[in-house]
Formats: structure tokens, sequence, C-alpha cells
């Protein structure tokens, strides 16, 4: 059996679609949602992240600042920028690229972003609002994942679901999602003494460890799917060696480039699963349709305006 390999970049371009109609009908009522991308130094792969972010806010015609202050700024001149985009009527949305240089206090940042403006969905508010099954505005990854199910025809409600990692921003709000879609939830990470004994029952397998090749076809129950949320930029080559031996171009490119953008989830298992996100390629592309509605649901939340969820609930 060979997986079905889920399209990522189609199921954004069909959020994005979705977006321009209501980034067209806000426009109308005179409302333009805007976004600010603090990006702290010039760490590569944020200069990267931060990029794709305002493009998106361009293809999509919102308005979008993107602000730089030096790799030398302190915790209090970042929470005065912070303060002054909270009190901003035209910023929606408020986003501060992590990681932070190591002198910043990341938490106390992270607290001081206006909880309504908080497209990343970090806050404690809102974790909280998660927590307690009426969420808000969530962290974008874990919402991409549940597109990705949702419109790819894949039921949680009911299934065994596993998720690797545990990190505020993926493993733990991705628990929550899915608990409160009704599936049975574990979640497996560093310190779990027989992970396989766990992701080989499983029928949704989400893999958020940040090792790459962690998922192997062993650990995969045959027909499973298999979300791989890793992202990480390999330049081992014993390791690619064995993540690319059954893809000999992937292989070649690998060697060319010297290094490749690979997940938690080895090849092989697109032998064993059901359904499969590639990496690059599948969950990727979502986090930042993502980022994209939780702007536009900012500034209707913040204008009292019903969302499109809710809109969608009352249909
Ligand atoms: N760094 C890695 N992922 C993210 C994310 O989703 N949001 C922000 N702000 N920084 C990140």
């Amino acid at each position: 059996m060979t997986a079905r390999i889920i399209n990522g970049t189609a199921i954004r371009d069909e959020i994005y679609a979705e977006l321009e109609h209501e980034v067209s009908e806000l426009a109308s009522a005179g409302i333009r949602p805007g976004l600010a991308a603090v990006l702290v130094g010039d760490d590569p792969a944020s200069k990267i992240y931060v990029r794709s972010k305002i493009a998106a806010c361009e293809q999509l015609g919102l308005r979008s600042e993107h602000i730089t202050p030096a790799a030398n700024t302190t915790t209090s001149e970042l929470l005065a920028l912070v303060n002054d985009l909270n009190s901003r009527d035209d910023v929606d949305g408020i986003l501060v690229q992590l990681p932070l240089p190591v002198q910043i206090e990341t938490r106390k940042i992270l607290e001081a972003v206006d909880p309504a403006k908080d497209v990343d969905g970090f806050h404690p508010m809102n974790m909280g609002e998660l927590v307690e099954g009426r969420p808000r505005l969530v962290a974008c990854t874990p919402l991409g994942v549940m597109e990705i199910l949702r419109r790819s025809g894949i039921s949680v409600a009911g299934v065994d679901a596993v998720v690797v990692g545990r990190s505020n921003i993926v493993g733990k709000p991705m628990a929550l999602l899915l608990m409160h879609g009704d599936a049975t939830v574990t979640v497996c990470h560093s310190k779990t003494r027989n992970m396989r004994k766990f992701t080989s029952q499983a029928d949704i397998v989400i893999a958020a460890s940040g090792r790459p090749g962690l998922i192997t076809p062993e650990d995969i129950k045959p027909g499973a799917t298999v979300i791989d949320v890793g992202t990480t930029r390999l330049s081992d080559s014993r390791l690619a060696a064995e993540l690319f031996k059954h893809s000999p171009q992937r292989l070649e490119k690998f060697k060319e480039k010297g290094f490749a953008l690979v997940g938690d989830v080895h090849p092989d298992v697109a032998q064993v699963a059901g359904a499969l996100t590639p990496v690059p390629g599948g969950v990727g592309p979502l986090t930042i349709a993502m980022l994209m509605s939780n702007t536009v649901k900012a500034a209707r939340l913040r204008r009292g305006l019903r969302t499109q969820e809710k809109a969608a609930s009352r249909r």
C-alpha cells in the first residue's frame, strides 16, 4: 500500500481563496485588517519566515508592517514597542517572531501582547481559553493541522490520536484541539519509555518532535494518517543517505545543495500509512494561511463582528 500524499499547498490555496473573499467583504465595509510582524535581530531562518508572512499579507490585501529592532534590543525597549502596537487602532494582529535573542525575556514579551491582537495564540489568556474549550485565537501550526484533517475528509471524532512532542507552540495546543474534536489523545515526548507502543496503535499520528526521521514504518499502524509537523534543515550526510535511500532524486539534490528540509517522519512511512503530509509542502504552507486567517478573525473580533466560523455554525 502507498499512502495518499496530502497536498498542503493546494489546501492553502483553497483557504486563500476563501480569505480573499472575506477580505474583499471587509474592504466594502471600510475595514482593512493589519498585521505587525516584529523580527528582532537577524536570524536567517526567522528572516525568511517573516518575509513569507509579509508576502502573504500583500497577496491577500492585508495591511502589513515589518518592524526590525536591532539584535541588542532590551526587554524594556521591546515592551515599549509592543505597547505602542497594542494601542494603535490600525494594528489588528501582532506577531513577535521567535526565538528572541537571549537577553530578552520572552515570556514577558508574549504576555505583553494584547490578547485580542495575539494572532500567534501564545498569550496565556488565549492558551487558557483553548484549555477551557472556547478557543479564540489559537496557535497557527496546530490550527493548520486541523484544517488539513478536515479538508482531507479525515475525521477526528472517536479516533485514537497520538501527538509526539509537547511544546507550547505545537504539541500542547495540538493535543487540546484534537481532544475538543472528540479524539482520544495521547501525548508522547522525549521521556516516553516506549513511544512505539502508543504510535503503532494510533489512527492519527501528529509528529512534532523536531527530530528528523524519528517516526519509522514500524511505528505506524497500516492505513493510519500521519501528519509531519517537523521541519529541520538537515546537513548530516549519513542521515540523509538513510532517509533518502529510496528517493535518489532527493539524495542528489541534497548532495548538490549540502542540506535538505526534512520532517520527523521517515519517507518510507509512505509504504505503510493511509495518508501522509510531506515535508516540504505539507503542514508548512498551512501555518502562514492560519496566521492570515487569525489576523482577519482578530480584525472582526475587535470590531464586534461575527467571525466566519460563527456564521458557518449557524448555517
Ligand atoms: N517561531 C517558530 N514558529 C513560530 C510561530 O508560529 N510564530 C512565531 N511568532 N515565531 C515562531
